[in-house]
């Protein structure tokens, strides 16, 4: 492809993306395909000359787009979202157009000084205490284990690194937790045996004597609690887990106290959600996506430690072709992490932040708890729906219960969200609560505006009303 044509495609690319943005509503949120649909449009062998643009790109309209789940949808409520934003889309552009690989600091001082500034700047907007040092990592799941490795290092002096795990040590996580701890510790080689699932309040949040209860019982036996994970914003139901009671237990115990706050971190830069994360000076790491609630696109996710230097004693590798004459002076992110290899996130976090500023991004997450607040309302009111959970930020769970017995309420909930998705004007996900197959209204993407949460409420009681005939 020479210049000329790269302008011409770059172009039209750019004007494709903003069109599409603008008329996504247009699209069924989730794909309407079904399973091999796609792959059987493509043809099984790869061209053996260079093709046109011009023909991938209608391939890539004609067969990919129909295939495509439309994250950026406003009447995305699945699962949390994965926002994206114009910024941080430009921002991505140039990140693939210089194409650095920001292993060191040598391989694009930019790149690791830019990190170390926004990451500071993310501190102090959630208000995190001062010290802590953050790095991008991929994906919260990547940073946990980044946790769970080194929780493991300092509970063995970081003799596991030399000679491997020589006796069990022990995890514990609510029994809401997310299912990226039990990879990690799986991973990490403390086993999936190993993680204590205590149990959660009625509002689903960990009890913390239970906690320490635990962590004796297993002290008794001989084993020994290396990391207990607080979850701020838990994946079923947005649950706080109680951090200044937790945190008092990890530093009595002299366990690492991790936090994943995956999607609920974000709200923590409102003055409102700070209590969120009272206790934080209990925290040795912490976790949080500006890929999911602060409109910086997939992969994004914030890491902070307490102690980076336990991190890189955990990580650290230095084999000769890496070394360089700046080493003592600078940071080398990869030793902050697993993988060697970077990408440039920073930029797009940088755009992002500078371009709609601290209170703009305030006013897009208080706007989504102000309709969480008010769909709340609405379950609240209707008397066939029930409101499943407290709503401390978005979320909202729900279920339809005309008065049937459980058994058949999780059926009549399942068809309800079936029915609801298929129509390809919202798309919702569920959980199960306590056993109860509930829907999840998360209402967190950028371009929901009230009207879009009034009209899938209408929807969703239409719905119901037909599936419970
Ligand atoms: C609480 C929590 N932790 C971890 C994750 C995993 O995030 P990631 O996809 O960045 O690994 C999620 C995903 O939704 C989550 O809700």
């Amino acid at each position: 492809m020479d210049k000329t044509e790269f302008k011409e495609f770059g172009y039209k690319f750019v004007d494709w993306v903003s069109d599409y943005l603008s008329g996504i509503e247009k699209l069924p949120v989730l794909s309407q395909v079904k399973p091999g649909e796609i792959s059987g449009n493509l043809p099984q062998k790869p061209p053996g000359r260079g093709e046109s643009m011009e023909e991938i790109f209608r391939d890539f309209q004609e067969i990919i787009l129909p295939g495509i789940t439309h994250w950026q949808h406003p009447s995305w409520f699945a699962y949390f979202p994965a926002n994206n934003s114009p910024p941080s889309v430009l921002a991505e552009l140039l990140t693939a157009g210089i194409g650095s690989q920001c292993m060191i600091w040598q391989t694009s001082p930019a790149a690791e000084e830019l990190e170390e500034v926004v990451m500071d700047w993310l501190r102090q907007m959630l208000g995190l205490p001062e010290g802590m040092a953050g790095v991008i990592q991929d994906t919260a799941s990547t940073a946990t284990l980044c946790a769970l490795l080194t929780a493991r290092e300092k509970a063995t002096g970081f003799e596991s690194n030399r000679g491997g795990l020589k006796k069990p040590l022990i995890v514990y996580a609510s029994e809401e937790t997310h299912s990226s701890i039990e990879k990690g510790a799986k991973i990490a080689g403390y086993g999936s045996e190993n993680i204590r699932y205590i149990p959660t309040d009625e509002d689903f949040a960990m009890v913390p004597s239970l906690l320490e209860e635990a962590i004796e019982e297993d002290k008794k036996k001989g084993l020994q609690p290396a990391c207990v994970v607080a979850t701020l914003g838990t994946t079923s139901s947005t649950a706080i887990d109680p951090l200044p009671a937790m945190g008092d237990i990890c530093r009595r115990h002299d366990v690492w106290l991790h936090v994943d706050a995956a999607f609920a971190g974000t709200a923590a830069i409102l003055p409102e959600s700070k209590w969120m994360l009272e206790g934080a000076e209990h925290i040795d790491s912490f976790v949080f996506n500006p890929h999911k609630w602060m409109l910086t696109n997939f992969d994004c996710s914030a890491y902070f430690v307490k102690d980076p230097g336990a991190l890189i004693q955990t990580f650290e590798i230095h084999p000769e072709y890496l070394k360089t004459g700046k080493d003592s002076e600078v940071k080398n992110f990869r030793d902050w992490g697993i993988q060697l290899g970077r990408r440039f996130r920073a930029l797009k976090l940088w755009f992002v932040i500078r371009s709609y500023g601290v209170e703009g991004l305030q006013e897009i997450v208080r706007g989504h708890i102000r309709l969480a607040k008010m769909f709340k309302g609405w379950v609240e009111e209707h008397e066939t729906f029930e409101l499943m959970a407290p709503v401390p930020l978005s979320l909202v769970c729900f279920r339809l219960n005309g008065g049937r017995d459980e058994e058949d309420l999780n059926d009549l909930n399942r068809q309800l969200l079936e029915s609801l998705n298929r129509t390809g004007k919202i798309f919702l996900t569920h959980t199960t609560l306590r056993g109860k197959y509930v829907l999840r209204m998360a209402i967190a993407s950028r371009t929901t505006k009230e009207d879009h949460v009034k009209e899938a409420w209408e929807l969703i009681k239409k719905k119901a009303e037909e599936v419970s005939k």
